[in-house]
């Protein structure tokens, strides 16, 4: 008897002659499952390994943020890719685990989930889930990436600095979700976003992302560092770089950064 939050046996045989999942690794505490992975890696663990865990006492966000992981209330996930291709193409990663989340979330709840790029996912204008994607290099070996997927279930409330910004699909919907059916379709759904990658289609990866985001059109500003850009959000290109056209009409392709939207 288990006192777990997901049943990764069940998923464990779902995924057993897949790509990513066929091996699953649950964890009822850990610091960060994408660091769980990292070491992992060093180990020898093959592509597809997964990573679950209750809670995470160090759980990370981009920008050197932390990622609140409350007990039982999230889900807390994290694969490791070795796709052998080059490195420009692996940025797209993030925006594919953001498909293959974002329309997980939809297909399990029917809520409208939207994507903000670069690795978003919004529910009623507030953070639903992110991804954190870390490439990992050793010398001798093609990188591997950490995909880290953290998704707000069941949270009844969030700590004070984030209370404004964050949400759970408990808070929205009213609905408590299974951590089991979630991931199920979360790894079903990254199974065939990533193979459709692997096969090139880059063309239908960004379609599928613009068509969850409602960024384009809008006037944004984008931080990145100590610099920060206004203009009108474009669209993607093929290396998932958002293209923003400035006031003087000059197209920026950038590869990261933090989008708010301008108000009016
Ligand atoms: C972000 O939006 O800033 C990214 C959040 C990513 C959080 C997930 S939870 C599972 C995995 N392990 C971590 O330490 N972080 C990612």
């Amino acid at each position: 008897m288990t006192s777990s939050s997901i049943d990764t046996s069940a998923l464990e045989q779902i995924f057993s002659t897949c790509k990513l999942g066929h091996s699953i690794r649950f964890l009822p505490q850990i610091d960060s499952t994408n660091e769980e992975i990292r070491r992992g890696f060093s180990e020898g663990f093959p592509e597809g390994t997964v990573i679950i865990a209750d809670c995470q006492t160090q759980g990370r966000g981009r920008q050197g943020r932390s990622w609140h992981s409350e007990a039982k209330a999230g889900l807390y996930i994290s694969t490791l890719l070795k796709p052998q291709l080059p490195p420009d193409r692996l940025s797209c990663i993030t925006l594919m685990a953001g498909v293959a989340t974002a329309s997980a979330i939809q297909q399990q709840t029917s809520a409208p989930i939207r994507l903000k790029w670069p690795n978003d996912i919004l529910l009623n204008g507030k953070k639903l889930a992110g991804i954190l994607c870390e490439c990992l290099v050793e010398p001798d070996t093609t990188p591997a990436i950490i995909v880290g997927i953290g998704i707000n279930l069941n949270h009844s409330h969030f700590p004070e600095e984030i209370r404004d910004i964050a949400t759970s699909l408990k808070v929205e919907t009213g609905k408590i979700i299974s951590h089991t059916d979630l991931a199920r379709q979360l790894l079903q759904n990254m199974n065939s976003e990533y193979e459709d990658f692997l096969q090139g289609k880059l063309t239908s990866l960004m379609q599928k992302w613009t068509q969850q985001s409602d960024l384009f059109g809008k006037t944004i500003t984008v931080y990145h560092k100590d610099r920060s850009l206004t203009g009108q959000a474009i669209g993607l290109d093929l290396h998932g770089k958002l293209i923003l056209q400035t006031p003087d009409g000059i197209q920026e392709h950038l590869d990261s950064g933090e989008v708010s939207f301008n108000s009016g």
